[in-house]
């Protein structure tokens, strides 16, 4: 299964790599490109592949996390590997602050990195191995392949105040769509991407206002009445008030399988975030999450790989500017 998952992956990177030699915009805008390392470091695709393919056989919950780990990522300063950064004395890193709350697999990024320095020191940068890390997890979940550009360089800073910029999961329609375009991500790139809460959990803490104390009231009938009635009762036998430790499968039942079972849920007004159920208010994003609700898993397939292509050259850094990180967790 992974060995022929891995040979697949293989062509496709073969076919990526003779994509790469055409050319791409002026030596001067330094654009992200496909088969960066081809001639730096060949194998570095495979081995990350390698590795992503052994932590998802042991740990399959993982690959909701490690998608995240990008987003967060892209989200907060550009795709430049901030998020991985450790506090040090004097400042708060981004990892230590609020949202980090559903961050997990630091410790996948750092193994990844490890085999990479073994085999080609100094020359993969982190903020490229959560790219290519986030694409691996999708494809072992059964979702889409996509080519992943590279070249970004690593970040020296990371400020746990910038994880404001983070589009929250309370957010109305409105916020998020502008939050989206300030990273210049459009309205069909905010519903495409959410459509990766197919897989993953998320701990009660993050939507039990909606169960409980949706207007501050907290009185037994202070729920969200756009949550699907039914699926209400149903997380609330699963998610007590003030509940900070159980969690729930975002696409319960194929929560390990990348599919279209999110837009199936946010069709029936069963998105636990108010960020999901905020994707029906608006004809967009209404019209994408109602289509793909029941269609087949290629349209989203493709558009989830443009997406997050897009995604990942929010606020590069590439050329001279930053560094490859020797330890994901620390600046040289
Ligand atoms: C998340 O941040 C809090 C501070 O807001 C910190 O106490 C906690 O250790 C952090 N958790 C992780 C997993 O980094
Ligand atoms: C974050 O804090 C730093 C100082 O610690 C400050 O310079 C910066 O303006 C703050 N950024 C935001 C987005 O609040
Ligand atoms: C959306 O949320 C923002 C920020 O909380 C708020 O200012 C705005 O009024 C809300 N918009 C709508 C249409 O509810
Ligand atoms: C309900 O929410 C309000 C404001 O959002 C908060 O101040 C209050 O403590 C909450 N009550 C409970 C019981 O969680
Ligand atoms: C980063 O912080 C974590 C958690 O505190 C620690 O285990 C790890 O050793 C640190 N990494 C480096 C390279 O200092």
């Amino acid at each position: 299964m992974i060995s022929e998952m891995a040979s697949n992956i293989l062509s496709m990177l073969l076919a990526s790599m003779a994509l790469s030699l055409l050319p791409t915009g002026s030596a001067e805008e330094q654009d992200l490109s496909l088969g960066y390392y081809s001639k730096t470091c060949p194998n570095a695709e495979a081995i990350v592949f390698e590795e992503a393919a052994k932590v998802i056989k042991v740990a399959p919950s993982l690959a909701g996390p490690l998608l995240r780990l990008h987003f967060h990522d892209c989200f907060v300063r550009g795709c430049d590997g901030s998020v991985l950064l450790n506090s040090t004395k004097g400042n708060v890193a981004e990892k230590d602050a609020y949202p980090n709350l559903s961050l997990r697999g630091y410790g996948v990024i750092d193994r990844v990195k490890a085999k990479l320095e073994k085999t080609c020191p100094g020359v993969v940068s982190c903020a490229d191995i959560l790219a290519l890390v986030a694409r691996d997890v999708v494809v072992l979940s059964k979702g889409p392949y996509w080519p992943v550009p590279t070249g970004r360089r690593d970040g020296f800073v990371s400020m746990a105040n910038e994880t404001k910029q983070l589009p929250p999961f309370t957010a109305n329609i409105t916020t998020l769509i502008s939050v989206f375009a300030s990273k210049g991500l459009s309205v069909k790139d905010l519903v495409v991407l959410s459509g990766g809460h197919t897989i993953g959990i998320s701990h009660c803490s993050s939507f039990n206002d909606r169960l409980y104390n949706f207007t501050g009231k907290a009185t037994p009938t202070d729920i969200d009445p756009t949550l699907d009635k039914y699926y209400l009762a149903k997380l609330r036998t699963i998610c007590k008030p003030n509940d900070a430790v159980t969690f729930v499968e975002m696409d319960p039942g194929s929560f390990r399988t990348f599919d279209t079972g999110y837009y199936k849920l946010v069709a029936k007004s069963r998105g636990v975030f108010h960020s999901d159920e905020a994707l029906l208010q608006h004809p967009l994003t209404k019209a994408y999450v109602l289509s793909h609700a029941g269609a087949s898993e290629s349209e989203f397939f493709k558009d989830f790989g443009d997406s997050m292509i897009n995604m990942g050259n929010v606020g590069v850094l590439t050329g001279s500017a930053g560094e490859v990180r020797k330890k994901c967790a620390v600046v040289n």
